[in-house]
């Protein structure tokens, strides 16, 4: 199966990057299944109904969250009617799951969302979720499995690399919105830090960088603003995995301007 992933798509200039490139992606890789991380998508803060059904008409197959999840309360419905995922680790009580399995190109594939713990709200282990779902996903003879592991800190999603490699297909980051350029596929296992925004790509991560710079100058918070206008850039990774191993992978930054600038992951001998 090819598989393509999205990490944070902020705001309607993240929601246009989508709508310009996506479904012609889809056509020219062959893509099979798009999975995608909506917690910024409405406004940089969580996700409403009417983006969620946008989001879908542009080809996405299903979405994975993080810390803003809930930040638009109509997504509770969302979980019933949609595609969607919320960190796994978040206790039992909350609504919505974090691991789903789906049908894709004739093999089963797990999709499975986490969330870190360093600046993140307090959730159960990350670590011991993750092992406990992969082996109950395993035991349930599912073979292909993807993480969107949405984290701040850099150290938790090596680590988390280093706990799964060679038993899931592909972690790859989110939350940060800035791509780092770790793109590889160690024991079969494709691993991304960080892949990045999509949205506008000429500000602070995604937002308007007048409250932030008084933030950072002044301490007075303050709420964060999508730009009207600005440069906009789309990133997504594209991913062969069949019997539980990625095979190959590369990433694509799509500028609006039509520029494109591919990234093959390396293969870990
Ligand atoms: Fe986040």
């Amino acid at each position: 199966m090819r598989i393509a992933f999205i990490g944070d798509i902020v705001g309607s200039p993240g929601r246009d990057m989508l709508k310009s490139y996506l479904p012609k992606l889809k056509k020219e890789h062959g893509i099979d299944f798009v999975i995608a991380n909506y917690e910024n998508v409405s406004h940089g803060f969580g996700l409403t109904a009417k983006n969620a059904n946008e989001v879908v008409s542009y080809g996405v197959d299903c979405m994975s969250g993080g810390n803003h999840s809930w930040d638009k309360k109509e997504v509770e419905a969302l979980f019933a009617t949609h595609e969607i995922l919320r960190p796994h680790n978040y206790p039992e009580e909350v609504s919505g799951t974090g691991c789903k399995i789906y049908d894709v190109a004739g093999e089963r594939l797990g999709v499975l969302n986490l969330m870190g713990h360093f600046a993140m709200p307090y959730t159960d282990n990350a670590f011991r979720c993750a092992k406990e779902s992969v082996e109950a996903l395993h035991a349930d003879g599912v073979k292909n499995i993807f993480i969107d592991f949405h984290a701040e800190a850099t150290s938790e999603k090596r680590a988390m690399m280093m706990l799964l490699m060679g038993r899931v297909s592909a972690i790859i980051g989110t939350h940060t919105h800035v791509g780092t350029d770790d793109f590889q596929i160690v024991n079969s296992t494709a691993y991304l830090t960080d892949i990045g925004l999509t949205g506008c790509r000429d500000n602070v991560i995604g937002m308007d960088e007048k409250v932030p710079l008084k933030q950072f100058l002044t301490g007075m918070r303050g709420h964060f603003d999508i730009p009207k206008k600005c440069k906009k850039i789309m990133q997504i990774a594209i991913l062969d995995i069949s019997k539980g191993r990625c095979e190959s992978a590369f990433k694509l930054k799509i500028f609006d301007d039509d520029t494109i600038i591919k990234t093959d992951a390396w293969i870990e001998s």
